[in-house]
């Protein structure tokens, strides 16, 4: 069928605290968008579970919600994007899960990971899956659930359960059950796929103590994933796109070069480069993962991420009350200016890519008398690109070839002050894209490709709209000077925390 004028994507968003539903024409506008909030489940220090349930409810109603505002013949078809490693695990004949979801910020298995990593296992784990041993993949989690869920090792023994990351038990609901499939950007995360070879790895899954049948089939990120049963939406809709957020970001922002970054500022940040068609591994604690897979043929990314980016912003806001609104800290920044002496390394829960240092704790330093709320906000923008620079010095360490601009989206890239900040200190052109829903639009594009809509990704790079550039314009000297500080403020910081 030719795409006309009136074609819709719908494309399911289903992240870490709410779920969305939002409707594309092909031109990547938003035509209609749905979002419901969930619980967050906090059973104890360090654990994060999501109720499969709450995840699916909410999947449906947002779906349903902007369907009603469409005739749906129109919706040519369904992508798939959802927040990464989190692990589910259900019964094969009635669908129930058998646990909460496991969330990935969930730390429960860090001794397992700690063992595992003083057994010399991590290097085998990294050259296969291009991740680290950490609790915050799908592994260890997996394994947990078959260690303390009652009955659940037997029964998967048996064959009569499934795992699946949050695209795989959404997909399976939706085609009631017929279709039990992933993607492989969300099997790369799951410290179980080998992304050489492309398939599960028998020695991992082994080290996990999972059996076979419980996994997914592996397929594009553009793809046949099935139609959706009728009795949902009153129409068998095809699935034809799935990828996990970052690697959707990364497709929306069309990084389809080797050297295109693109860098994503919500509560964290997380930053992917394209590194093209064979995996580059990291020395420097950037995780190999697989950017998307078209026709059978791998991308492969480079990715960092850091835990406090908008996050800081909200702690300067309702933490510590020197804001009202996020907004006002373009003037306060404004009034100070970029070449101030105070730092704020916001490491509350730990520092992320490239340090992965679990313990380190926040800080303030190079405080005069007359620092005021003022210079302690610009220094949390700040710190947003000063982290922006840490990952891109790793990726540059790395080998990545010839990076160019940084495609950035999120909340937090409204903020034309950081933006300009972050374009000096890095000294890298920084492009705000017109459509910041770029992990939505990516899987759109993913799911258009897949049925026609589109006829290559050159369609997509042309859909792709600038909308500011931010150019460096800081001395090389200055800027080098207030990293270095950043850098020793750093240093101070993991000091203190042992
Ligand atoms: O790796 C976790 C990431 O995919 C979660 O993203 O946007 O749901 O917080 P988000």
């Amino acid at each position: 069928m030719e795409a006309t004028m009136s074609d819709l994507i719908m494309a399911i968003d289903q992240g870490t605290t709410s779920s969305r539903a939002i409707l594309f024409n092909l031109n990547g506008d938003v035509q209609f968008s749905a979002q419901e909030e969930f619980r967050q489940i906090f059973p104890k220090n360090g654990w994060v579970e999501h109720d499969p349930e709450d995840i699916w409810n909410t999947t449906l109603s947002v779906c349903k919600e902007v369907l009603s505002q469409v005739d749906v013949s129109r919706v040519r078809g369904i992508g798939i994007t959802n927040q990464r490693e989190t692990t589910i695990v259900w019964d094969k004949e009635t669908g129930e899960p058998v646990c909460n979801a496991i969330v990935w910020q969930d730390r429960r298995t860090s001794d397992f990971c700690q063992r595992q990593k003083k057994d010399g296992i991590e290097a085998i784990v990294t050259r296969k899956t291009g991740l680290l041993m950490d609790p915050y993949f799908s592994g260890s989690k997996l394994r947990w659930i078959l260690k303390h869920v009652s009955g659940a090792r037997e029964k998967a023994e048996k064959g009569q359960l499934l795992f699946g990351t949050v695209d795989s038990f959404l997909l399976w609901r939706l085609t009631n059950g017929t279709v039990h499939a992933t993607d492989a950007t969300n099997a790369s995360r799951t410290l179980m796929f080998n992304i050489s070879t492309q398939q599960w790895d028998p020695e991992l899954l082994q080290l996990f103590g999972v059996p076979e049948s419980m996994l997914p089939e592996v397929r594009d990120s553009a793809d046949n994933f099935g139609t959706t049963d009728a009795q949902w939406f009153d129409a068998e809709i095809p699935i034809a796109g799935i990828a996990g957020d970052q690697h959707a970001a990364l497709f929306g922002q069309a990084c389809f070069e080797p050297g295109m970054v693109k860098s994503t500022y919500g509560t964290g940040c997380f930053m992917m480069v394209n590194t093209g068609d064979s995996p580059l591994k990291s020395t420097n604690k950037l995780l190999t993962t697989v950017g998307y897979r078209l026709n059978g043929k791998t991308t492969y990314a480079l990715e960092g991420s850091i835990f406090m980016a908008g996050a800081t912003m909200q702690w300067l806001r309702d933490g510590i009350g020197l804001l009202k609104h996020a907004s006002e800290s373009s003037s306060m920044a404004e009034e100070i200016g970029q070449q101030q002496s105070v730092y704020l390394v916001p490491a509350f829960t730990g520092l992320g890519a490239p340090y992965w240092n679990p313990d380190a704790r926040g800080a303030i330093v190079g405080m005069t008398r007359d620092t005021g709320p003022s210079a302690i906000v610009t220094a949390g923008l700040q710190s947003v690109g000063y982290q922006t620079r840490d990952l891109i010095e790793a990726m540059k360490r790395d080998g990545v070839p010839a990076l160019k601009g940084i495609r950035v989206d999120g909340g937090m890239v409204v903020n034309d002050w950081a933006m300009q900040f972050m374009s000096d200190i890095v000294n890298h052109q920084v492009d705000r894209p017109a459509v910041t829903e770029t992990t939505a639009m990516g899987v759109a594009f993913l799911a258009g490709l897949q049925l026609g809509l589109y006829e290559s990704i050159a369609d997509i790079q042309h859909i792709w709209q600038l909308e500011k550039t931010f150019e460096p314009s800081m001395s090389t000297m200055t800027a080098e000077k207030l990293y270095i500080g950043w850098q020793r403020a750093v240093r101070g910081v993991e000091v203190v925390s042992g």
